[in-house]
């Protein structure tokens, strides 16, 4: 039995064109982590995401989630996964509480397991009053919460977020980020990407800055903080320490 939710292992990706998103990606988010992958854009954030959860084809390396190779057995992979990509692909005119519970369709769970269930996700999300109206009613914080929902239908042990608080306002962030630091105490392990970096700080176990698709420093939130160089803030700087990081190791390229 793996005590890895993840593992990547001298992972590649170069793009039809030519753009080498992933060079030499080796990364492992033990089972229960809240794991950040940080980066500025065009990094390699959604590639390495894409390949985990079959959207994307590597060119070289493995991954391994559970300990099944998403090469060998890709459906069983899959199974254990969760995902909320960064662009919101949400069918507009299907009902909240459809769009949940249509999606345990693609894995086989029956109507009759899935509607409580549905039912009982959209309720811990705050959707529940929301679950008869088509979805263009809904705000952009509230599609962000749907995708969520409709991303634990299946119930997987590994959920994977691709910028989930993108433009949601600071009341709803924070209580996204209760609910998501939640489903780690009920021991899913948690995989995301953000742009902000003090909530990342606050709450993540372990990080991983990438850069130009290479990952130039990972481990405990401690470890990363460590580096820091002691260097004062720049003018009008407000971030944390992990920003000041983020930023030294990056060049400021975010
Ligand atoms: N389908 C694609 N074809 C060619 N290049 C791509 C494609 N998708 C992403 N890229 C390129 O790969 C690099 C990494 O992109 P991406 O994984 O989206 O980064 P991030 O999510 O960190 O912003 C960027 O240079 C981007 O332009
Ligand atoms: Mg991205």
């Amino acid at each position: 039995m793996s005590t890895s939710a993840l593992t990547l292992r001298n992972l590649e990706k170069t793009y039809a064109d030519g753009t080498r998103a992933l060079n030499d990606v080796s990364l492992e988010i033990p089972i229960g982590d809240f794991f950040a992958l940080l980066g500025p854009n065009g990094a390699g954030k959604t590639t390495l995401i894409g390949i985990v959860t079959g959207v994307v084809n590597k060119t070289g390396g493995s991954a391994h989630v559970f300990g099944t190779d998403i090469d060998t057995a890709p459906s069983t992979a899959r199974r254990h996964v969760g995902v909320v990509p960064q662009n919101v692909n949400i069918n507009i005119f299907e009902k909240v509480i459809d769009i949940v519970v249509n999606q345990a369709g693609y894995y086989g769970i029956a109507r009759s397991v899935a509607l409580p269930r549905a039912v009982q996700i959209l309720k811990d999300l705050g959707l529940y009053e929301k679950r008869s109206v088509e979805a263009r009613a809904l705000s952009g914080g509230m599609l962000r919460r749907l995708m969520i929902a409709r991303a634990l239908i299946h119930e997987p042990k590994f959920l994977i977020l691709d910028e989930p608080t993108a433009g949601v306002d600071v009341d709803l962030r924070r209580s996204m980020w209760d609910y998501l630091t939640g489903l780690t105490k009920q021991g899913v392990t948690i995989l995301l990407t953000t742009h902000y970096l003090e909530e990342a700080e606050q709450l993540c176990k372990h990080v991983a800055i990438i850069n130009d698709g290479v990952i130039i420093t990972k481990g405990t939130m401690a470890e990363v903080l460590a580096l820091h160089d002691g260097s004062t803030p720049r003018d009008g700087y407000t971030g944390g320490r992990l920003e000041e990081v983020f930023l030294q190791l990056t060049h400021d390229k975010s």
